[in-house]
């Protein structure tokens, strides 16, 4: 049976490599994105995927996206939860706008996801949700202060929502990403990223494709035993019990 996959944020960055490797793995898949029209066009194209615009902050948005994508595709069984931006400030120098657009597009939006394929995961008795979380909702991050807090409220959502539906089939996993080659971590400062770089044991930054192996893990059918886990991928940088 062919499954389908709605992937927030998947037309870029690891999003673009998740949408990439559940495709590859027989999914119906659907990439969605906020703005970036010609990075969007070119991954529907490269991929063969539906894309989907819409602002993950707005419940409607998100209700009207999956909506979309049911009618064209089918029922939604695995829903990723990785889209994300970072307004990385001091706290000291946050403003309340970089505070509030943070918490939105990186927590409210799993809300405004999830909630709007909960019910019919839960009447089909299926459902995979992976929440792409971080490294740094794990340990907190210097001038992350926003993104720290959102990142790490995915984790308690994930274990909560695990627990509501582990008797109706769906498994709620978050993945914690260290420091990942996308544009995201490019934007860092330069001195800054090497004094991080030079933390991570393994040496390097990691691929996002190393990303989208965990998510295929986690969504397949195999899986179905692991719910409410945070699978920590950050090339031993930060480890945790
Ligand atoms: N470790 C140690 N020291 C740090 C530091 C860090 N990670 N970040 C900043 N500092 C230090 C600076 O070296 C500086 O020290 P001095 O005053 O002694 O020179 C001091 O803190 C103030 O830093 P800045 O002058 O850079 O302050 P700023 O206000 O201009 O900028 C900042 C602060 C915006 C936080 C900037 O340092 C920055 O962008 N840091 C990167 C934050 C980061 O890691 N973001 C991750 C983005 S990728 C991502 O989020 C994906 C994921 O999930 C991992």
């Amino acid at each position: 049976m062919t499954r389908v996959a709605f992937v927030t944020g998947g037309t870029r960055g690891i999003g673009k490599a998740i949408t990439a490797r559940l495709k590859a793995s027989g999914y119906k898949v659907a990439a969605g994105y906020a703005g970036n029209e010609v990075a969007a066009k070119a991954c529907a194209k490269e991929l063969g995927v539906m894309i989907v615009k819409g602002n993950v902050s707005s419940f409607t948005d998100c209700a009207e996206a999956v909506k979309e994508v049911e009618k064209e595709l089918g029922p939604i069984d695995t829903l990723v939860n990785n889209a994300g931006i970072t307004r990385d400030a001091m706290l000291h120098k946050m403003t309340e706008e970089q505070w509030v657009e943070v918490i939105q597009v990186n927590m409210a939006s799993i809300f405004n996801m999830t909630r709007n394929v909960i019910e019919g995961m839960r009447e089909r008795g299926f459902g995979r949700i992976v929440n792409i979380s971080s490294i740094n909702g794990q340990k907190g991050q210097m001038g992350q202060s926003n993104y720290s807090a959102a990142k790490a409220g995915m984790i308690g959502f994930t274990k909560s929502v695990a627990q509501e539906n582990a008797k109706k089939g769906i498994t709620v996993n978050a993945i914690c990403p260290g420091y990942i080659d996308t544009e995201m971590v490019a934007a860092v400062p330069k001195n800054v990223l090497d004094s991080i770089i030079a933390q991570i044991p393994v040496g390097r930054l990691g691929r996002a494709e190393e990303i989208a192996r965990c998510v295929a893990f986690l969504s397949s059918e195999e899986a179905g035993f692991i719910t409410g886990a945070t699978l920590t991928v950050n090339g031993g940088q930060y480890i945790t019990g």
